[in-house]
């Protein structure tokens, strides 16, 4: 028999104390499961609600980007920090040490390279494997107003079904092709689309006009991509921006990986999205190089 029947342990039953539920904060996600929710507190730090993930997915479509040829070598050495990698099977199973503390956002949707239509994309990865390779999330990308618009969405449906099943969540990446325009009028279109199907978290770019709204209108945890490379205070500029104007977070990729310090310019944007530093601070903190460094690089 239990000890803790002795009525005389009573005291730590605390009967007249009501059990206590933590509610689960992140936007939109409080009537999921526990393992989806869980996975998710994994994704977005529980102190901020938000996340810096690192995307190093590029290979999938157009092989060794620029910064990426070893991944070994520039990429593991961010993993700590990086609140989630964003990555593929192949590059996690080769190179990611599983001893890493970094969630891994599975890349799941792929097919055509760059040389071909990039939206006629299918599932590229069973949610079985996901759940092997421990997966906190997987990543699909959706091509609203792409040539393959509805393959594109019926892949995150399915995926989004899939992993209704597992517990893992699904991210929606909303590709933009050369010939649409990134205003809010769009982004609200596509996010809003992806989150009415199920996605679990939508990612997209920031606009210079009215993200607020693209972020309001969505309503599940929206993290802001990061695009092709900037100068690096204004990549500082841009995630600050979409914080303040709702985000939960980022999913950089080339802004962080081809800066020329990509471990100060990953701290640089921890700072600026758990911290709410400001973007000059964070660059003269972390990423302006030191007098000696560029006069050695001028030189
Ligand atoms: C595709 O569009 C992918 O998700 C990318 O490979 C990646 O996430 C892009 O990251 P970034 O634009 O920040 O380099």
């Amino acid at each position: 028999m239990p000890d803790t029947d002795n009525r005389g342990a009573g005291d730590r039953f605390f009967p007249s104390v009501a059990h206590r539920s933590q509610p689960f904060l992140l936007k939109g996600s409080s009537a999921l499961d526990w393992g989806m929710q869980s996975r998710l507190a994994q994704i977005f730090r529980p102190s901020t609600g938000r996340t810096v993930m690192l995307a190093i997915d590029h290979g999938y479509f157009q092989g060794p980007t620029s910064g990426l040829e070893r991944v070994d070598l520039s990429i593991v050495p961010l993993l700590p920090w990086a609140d989630a990698l964003m990555t593929t099977r192949g590059m996690v199973r080769s190179t990611i040490p599983p001893a890493s503390r970094t969630p891994i956002v599975l890349r799941a949707s792929g097919g055509p390279s760059v040389l071909r239509e990039l939206s006629d994309e299918q599932i590229a990865v069973s949610m079985d494997d996901a759940a092997r390779i421990n997966a906190s999330a997987v990543a699909v990308q959706v091509f609203i107003g792409g040539e393959f618009e509805t393959q594109s969405v019926h892949n995150m449906t399915r995926l989004v079904d899939q992993g209704q099943r597992h517990g893992i969540p699904v991210l929606a990446v909303t590709a933009v092709g050369r010939e649409l325009t990134r205003d809010a009028r769009y982004l609200r279109l596509a996010t809003r689309i992806c989150a009415e199907l199920g996605a679990h978290i939508v990612k997209t770019y920031h606009c210079d006009q009215d993200f607020d709204t693209v972020t309001a209108a969505c309503p599940v945890p929206l993290v802001m991509a990061g695009g092709k490379k900037l100068p690096e205070l204004d990549a500082l500029t841009m995630a600050y921006r979409a914080i303040e104007e709702g985000a939960a977070g980022v999913d950089m990729g080339r802004n962080i990986f081809q800066s020329h310090d990509p471990a100060a310019m990953i701290r640089a944007v921890g700072a600026v999205v758990h911290e709410h530093t400001k973007p000059q601070a964070a660059y003269d903190h972390y990423v302006r190089p030191s007098p000696e460094h560029a006069t050695r690089e001028d030189g």
